[in-house]
Formats: C-alpha cells, sequence, structure tokens
C-alpha cells in the first residue's frame, strides 16, 4: 500500500507534450469532433436566420472544432484540448458553441484564449449569469455548477485551450430544457465590430433533467 501510488502501478500513465498552434491545431491528440451548422439546429433563437444560412452555405458548414488530449483515465484524469469557433453570426447572434454543463457539476474548467476574441457566457441553474471576455492571454476559470459556452464575437477564429476532469461529463439538454440560456451575445447597435449582451426572450428558467 503505497500513498503514491495506485493499487495497480501499471495504471500510472506517461507524462506527454503537446504542441498547440494559434490555430487550435494540436499534436498529439487522440479525440477529435466537429460540430456544423447543421448539428446546431434549435441553438440560435432567430430560427428564419439559422434556416436562410443553411440554405445559403449548407448544413454541413464547420461552426466549431475540438481536439483533445486525453492521458490516463479514473478520478484526477485530465483532457488537455482546444476549440475553435469560426467567426460568424445568425441574425444578430454570434457564432457560438452549444454549451453544457458538467455531468458531475462539481467539475471546474479553465479556458486560455490563444487567438481571436469572443466572450465565455456563463449561468447558473438559479440564475446567476456572467460574461467574461476572452482575447489571447486570457484565461477564464469556469467553475463547477456552471453552464459555459464559448461565443465568437471578433472577425477570426476564437481559439481556446481548455482543461478539465475526464470524468466531468458533459449535459447539453439542460440549455435545451430552457430555451437557450438567460443572456444572447448579439451584434452591437450603432458599434461597428462590437457586441451587447441582451435577454434571451426565449429562456423560460433551468430546470434538472
Ligand atoms: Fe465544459
Amino acid at each position: 500500500m503505497s500513498l503514491y501510488l495506485p493499487a495497480d502501478p501499471d495504471q500510472v500513465a506517461t507524462p506527454t507534450a503537446v504542441v498547440i498552434a494559434a490555430t487550435g491545431a494540436m499534436t498529439g491528440r487522440n479525440g477529435e469532433y466537429d460540430k456544423t451548422l447543421g448539428d446546431l439546429a434549435g441553438v440560435y433563437q432567430d430560427e428564419a436566420a439559422y434556416r436562410a444560412e443553411v440554405a445559403a452555405v449548407g448544413g454541413d458548414t464547420l461552426v466549431y472544432r475540438v481536439e483533445e488530449n486525453r492521458v490516463g483515465s479514473g478520478p484526477g484524469a485530465l483532457v488537455l484540448g482546444t476549440s475553435t469557433v469560426a467567426p460568424g453570426r445568425i441574425g444578430r447572434e454570434f457564432a457560438l458553441t452549444r454549451g453544457h454543463i458538467h455531468r458531475n457539476a462539481s467539475r471546474a474548467e479553465i479556458y486560455h484564449c490563444v487567438a481571436g476574441r469572443g466572450v465565455m457566457l456563463m449561468d447558473t441553474v438559479d440564475g446567476r449569469s456572467q460574461a467574461l471576455e476572452m482575447s489571447p492571454g486570457v484565461a477564464v476559470h469556469v467553475p463547477g455548477y456552471w453552464i459555459h459556452r464559448s461565443v465568437n464575437t471578433g472577425p477570426e477564429p476564437l481559439v481556446t485551450v481548455f482543461c478539465y476532469d475526464q470524468d466531468a461529463g458533459q449535459d447539453y439538454a439542460v440549455i435545451e430544457r430552457a430555451g437557450g440560456m438567460s443572456q444572447l451575445v448579439v451584434v452591437a447597435d450603432g458599434q461597428p465590430g462590437g457586441y451587447q449582451l441582451v435577454p434571451n426572450p426565449n429562456h423560460s428558467g433551468y430546470s434538472e433533467r
């Protein structure tokens, strides 16, 4: 019995180093997925603008890409990865990720912005809301129990490096059940290139499953 080794010492994973480019490309990735416009049906609040955009550019247009490096498994193991959100808007709403709360809700997450600019939009299920700006060099610490989503408010891809516990899991349905997050990140009136936060008129409050 050791304080510093698991019962089976063969479970001690091998350390790895990866190289992360400003494009979000990561060497040594062992997981990746893409989300297309077609995957995001119901996520944007302006349904007509969403349908028009799908018709114009196609449902297979990439909205965001995630690359992951997983080392080891079990309690305490981390996921290191990159998220790259393409620039764009659906109606007045800026390009975004689906967003989620961790299934194991106490689990926190770090997002370190390496390129582009945007907002980390966060809600708690009991009505708190935060939007923190991201630009290269900014790291956002998302504590446990916060629903979170990245929004690209700039003209370039928004690239962040994230890290969270492998046992966190993702619950996307919490946002769907609520009619979206409590705030929308939309183009600013009379302020070219700017954004503003507005209440989401379709948000009905969060509920547990
Ligand atoms: Fe997360």
